[in-house]
């Protein structure tokens, strides 16, 4: 047994939760169970990363108070994880006091220590990305919203750690995973590391942390972020507590923030005085074709949309099935199916099917009593795979081999199947049900046995599965053979995963509305769910980063929105004052270029010249319903 902390990186509450977000948590809630089962003092955290410039915009613009609008955004994150089954231990949201407080004493103490100092500096800064960008990153086309900033404020002395985090990357080959994440950071600390901008003067960001010792700056986001990583298990706070989980065993993250967790953590916690985390998890992409899936692209299938339609336990198990962890995957909605009919309708569904079936119909119900068995070759062979698979799948745990494990546990699935094929218990029913009985006895454990390997991936099905098999009142972690009383009544047999013929499920994309517009029927609800408003444009201007965008100030009566509009080619602002349009009233708040639209105007697209379509009847009032 061994304590056992691990993190997810904390979510901007911003961010409409999807598929990629879903799979960090899922897969750090699987590992958390899988240590739990083995007997580890399990601690799993995961958050909301609340700051920030984006956030205070989309604030401004439903005109709410930033922590209004923080609050209301971070339930989707914190309802979406209850749905999943997520059995974090804590969720650290950074505008709480706990955090702050931590945030501020790191400050102070980094201060103190001189490792900070004023300076005034000029940069190429992405405001999507939140930070300072080299001039090779602009290049790369990777970062957006890019602006040149000319500004004083605090650094952080983190090039004075550059050699030392070298060292460190070498003397641990598992802090950094995997290895070709290593090479990567390894290949990032050839160049000079340069000091690290750790301030944000309020005039330009106010929804931050205070820098306690220069009132006119909060700090940088992601100072504030990383450090939920220490705040929550009470740093300068309750050390008991912090001593007992820190350090961390595994930061899981998506490989897109590896270089802030594998550098500027580890150096902000050198010069703190503070220990490493044991191991940073830089697992790969969720792609959809050859695209990353993300909100600002407009592929990220909701989970929710997928788990509406199949259960959220088959989403769980495809997602950690299907990644090896480290590498990017494709997901694809027939892959999803290929997968679910074969593994879980198939092998494993079935194999539950028929022994249940059997127990229901020959044996009134009642799991039968294990006798000597007739063939016991057979038997033995499936006991011994049994006990194999059950000492494999801690170490492919540790190894972080998911995909593995569960391969391991369906493996014997897939044994038990064969075991039944080579005893026929449909004839030995016939000839001598006794051997019938032993023989369902024997398959009921070994499925047993794969259920509970299963059950952190699964955690509801699996329950099921055990119920049907008589299994349910056997400790979850009992994993030797024989842990079904004879006589246990089972619950009715239920197909725990039916058979899926299709699987509609259509990312929301412009290039999807257009196949619908050709011609594919919508339903009624589906037209009904969207809100479609009059609105009288009261003030119209040009989003000064971008040549095709205006920012619109629309009424609908006794409010106002802010829309952002491509069509500062088609129309000059002045002309759209004054205009009434139609707006898509119930559309989630994007951002573009940095500033929140909510909602969208209808137009039509005349090969490339967009033509509002517009209410201007007087009859048409702003805020009036169109449908
Ligand atoms: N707030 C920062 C993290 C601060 S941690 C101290 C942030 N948040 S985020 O909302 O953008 O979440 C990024 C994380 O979401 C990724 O690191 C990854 O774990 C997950 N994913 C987002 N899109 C993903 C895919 N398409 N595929 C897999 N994981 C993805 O960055």
């Amino acid at each position: 047994m061994q304590n056992f902390y691990l993190t997810t990186p904390i979510y901007y509450v911003n961010d409409q939760p999807h598929l990629g977000h879903a799979y960090t948590t899922i897969l750090a809630d699987v590992l958390a169970r899988y240590h739990r089962a083995i007997g580890d003092d399990v601690f799993f955290l995961t958050g909301t990363d609340e700051h920030g410039l984006k956030v205070q915009q989309a604030a401004e613009a439903r005109g709410k108070t930033e922590q209004e609008h923080t609050d209301e955004f971070v339930k989707r994150f914190q309802d979406l994880w209850d749905r999943l089954y997520i059995s974090n231990d804590d969720f650290i949201r950074t505008t709480q006091p706990r955090h702050k407080k931590v945030v501020q004493h790191l400050l102070q103490l980094l201060h103190d220590k001189g490792e900070l100092y004023v300076d005034s500096y000029e940069g190429l800064y992405s405001v999507s990305e939140e930070r300072f960008v080299t001039e090779k990153e602009a290049e790369s086309g990777d970062f957006k919203q890019i602006e040149r900033i000319k500004e004083k404020n605090w650094f952080f002395k983190m090039s004075s750690y550059q050699e030392r985090l070298i060292d460190h990357i070498h003397a641990n080959p598992q802090f950094i995973q995997p290895e070709s994440r290593r090479n990567e950071v390894l290949g990032f600390l050839r160049q000079p590391l340069k000091d690290l901008c750790i301030s944000r003067p309020k005039s330009r960001l106010k929804w931050g942390i205070e820098i306690p010792f220069a009132t006119e700056y909060v700090t940088y986001v992601w100072f504030d972020a990383l450090t939920n990583y220490i705040s929550a298990i009470g740093f300068s706070k309750d050390e008991e507590q912090f001593n007992h989980w820190w350090p961390a065993n595994y930061h899981l993250i998506g490989k897109d923030i590896l270089t802030t967790h594998a550098v500027y953590w580890p150096t902000m916690l050198m010069a703190a005085g503070i220990e490493l985390p044991q191991t940073i998890y830089a697992h790969g992409w969720w792609m959809m074709g050859k695209n990353k899936m993300s909100k600002s692209s407009g592929n990220a299938i909701k989970p929710l949309d997928l788990m509406d339609h199949v259960g959220i336990d088959p989403v769980r198990y495809y997602l950690m099935r299907e990644m090896v962890l480290g590498s990017d995957a494709v997901f694809t909605p027939e892959h999803f199916m290929r997968r679910y009919n074969a593994d879980l309708a198939n092998d494993l569904g079935n194999l539950t099917n028929r022994i249940s079936k059997f127990i229901w119909r020959h044996f009134d119900g009642r799991v039968p009593p294990t006798n000597p068995p007739g063939d016991a070759t057979a038997q033995e062979d499936l006991k011994r795979f049994a006990a194999d698979v059950v000492k494999r799948v801690p170490q492919q745990i540790y190894a972080m081999k998911l995909h593995e494990a569960i391969e391991s546990a369906m493996q014997l699935v897939r044994k038990v199947n064969v075991y039944l094929e080579i005893c026929q218990p449909w004839k030995q029913i016939k000839e001598d049900p006794v051997q019938a009985g032993n023989t369902m006895y024997q398959a009921a454990e070994g499925l047993r046995i794969a259920a509970q390997l299963l059950a952190p991936v699964m955690p509801s099905r699996t329950d099921n599965i055990r119920a049907m098999i008589g299994g349910a009142g056997v400790d979850i972690t009992y994993l030797e053979w024989g842990g079904i009383l004879p006589g246990t009544r089972i619950l009715e047999p239920e197909s725990p995963f039916p058979r899926l013929d299709k699987l509609q499920l259509e990312p929301v994309s412009a290039e999807k509305s257009k196949t619908a517009s050709n011609g594919v029927p919508t339903t009624f609800e589906a037209f009904e769910k969207v809100d479609l408003r009059v609105v009288e444009i009261v003030a119209a201007e040009r989003l000064h980063n971008a040549d095709s965008l205006l920012r619109l100030t629309v009424a609908l009566g006794d409010s106002e929105r802010q829309v952002i509009a491509g069509i500062a080619k088609d129309y000059t602002p002045e002309s759209l004052v004054g205009k009434k349009v139609i707006l898509v009233a119930n559309l989630e708040v994007a951002t573009i270029r940095g500033a929140a639209s909510e909602g969208m105007i209808l137009a039509v697209d005349n090969d490339g010249t967009f033509v509002l379509a517009t209410a201007d009847d007087p009859r048409m009032k702003p805020g009036s319903p169109v449908g």
